[in-house]
């Protein structure tokens, strides 16, 4: 039976859990920041070193992340195109514009665990020697950006953040930036626009990679919310552990925000392809099944931009066989998207 797994969302709704900082702490908060400020450099058989910060990058590369902003990228991989030779600073950006309607993950995330996406931002910046980050929160989230700013301010006076951060040298500040509310700000050179002061039109892909020409033309990484804070517990429990949840090809966990005529809406962590979509609509840990008197008219699975999957559809599978595509029954849809949606009140 589907079960949730809660990796991410572990504390955030457990009676008497807080935002703060102090409650943070009590819950092993920054235990995996310390860990990563603190690995030693490694002396390898030819002579050289190899320093925390690639061990940091390695990590996350063997732990198959893949980012949860909804193209699935590989965490690592964008990571490994970061230009570290142009002598330019590097940037490091939180997306948390959050814009995809149906989708309402982040919000919890930042609402009730900011210092989770804190320890992320600053293990990922630590991993790639940014010396500056910014949070890029969309303007309809007004509360979410007063809670990370809060938050900020607790790390500082913690010296998580600053200057000379826990006495190791290593410096970081990071800004919250509000959006003025564009879904198109989302994406990510749209976004980078728009944090320049202009308009969030998208840059021309090439030549305007992120890793190589992202914010003023700087060498710039771009992650959502929730695969920034994956990043702590990859520290936290290892790449390699990490990579046993979820399926050989999609790591970790995933938060499913469910929303529409069901019984129990709301936002669940599972581990990812542990759950079908009936699972999600119909088992009483999940939606509960749809309201009294509905029906089931179509579901849209991954936000504005995905297909509408009709009620009474039959949806086949794919699968590689010596390099072809071949089709394949079972149509049971095995759910790996990032928001789900019901029809309109429907008699
Ligand atoms: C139209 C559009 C809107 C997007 N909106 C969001 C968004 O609201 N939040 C987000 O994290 N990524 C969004 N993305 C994806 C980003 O461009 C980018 O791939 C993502 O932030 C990278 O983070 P990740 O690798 O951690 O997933 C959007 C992409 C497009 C094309």
């Amino acid at each position: 039976m589907a079960q949730e797994y809660k990796l991410i969302l572990k504390h955030a709704d457990e009676p008497g859990y807080t935002p703060d900082i102090e409650c943070y702490l009590r819950h092993g908060g920054y235990d995996s920041l310390r860990k990563a400020l603190t690995v030693p450099v490694v002396e390898l058989s030819d002579g050289k070193k190899k320093s925390a910060q690639e061990q940091i990058r390695e990590d996350v590369m063997k732990s198959g992340l893949r980012g949860r902003g909804g193209a699935g990228f590989s965490c690592g991989l964008k990571w490994s195109f970061v230009d570290r030779r142009s002598g330019k600073p590097i940037y490091l950006i939180c997306n948390a514009d959050e814009s995809e309607p149906g989708t309402f993950k982040d919000r919890q995330i930042i609402h009730k665990d900011p210092h989770q996406l804190i320890e992320g931002m600053i293990i990922s910046c630590f991993a790639n020697d940014v010396k500056l980050a910014y949070i890029y929160i969309r303007g309809e989230m007004p509360k979410g950006a007063k809670i990370l700013n809060q938050a900020l301010k607790e790390a500082r006076a913690k010296n998580l953040l600053g200057k000379n951060i826990l006495g190791t040298g290593y410096d970081l500040e990071i800004h919250v930036h509000r959006g003025a509310g564009a879904y198109i700000c989302g994406e990510e050179t749209g976004l980078i626009e728009s944090l320049e002061g202009k308009r969030p039109y998208p840059r021309i892909k090439p030549p305007y990679f992120p890793a190589v020409l992202g914010l003023y033309m700087c060498p710039t990484i771009v992650n959502n919310v929730e695969t920034l804070c994956n990043v702590k517990h990859i520290v936290g429990m290892g790449g390699a552990e990490f990579a046993k949840l979820g399926t050989p090809n999609n790591t970790g966990t995933r938060i499913v925000s469910l929303s529409g005529q069901v019984k129990r809406p709301g936002y669940y962590e599972i581990e990812v392809g542990k759950a079908t979509l009936g699972q999600l609509i119909h088992d009483p840990e999940f939606g509960g099944g749809l309201l009294d008197g509905r029906k089931l008219k179509a579901v849209i699975p991954g936000g504005s931009s995905s297909k509408v999957l009709k009620a009474g559809e039959k949806f086949k599978l794919k699968r590689k066989v010596d390099g072809k595509d071949v089709e394949e029954r079972p149509i049971f849809l095995i759910f790996l998207m990032i928001s789900i949606r019901f029809s309109k009140r429907a008699p």
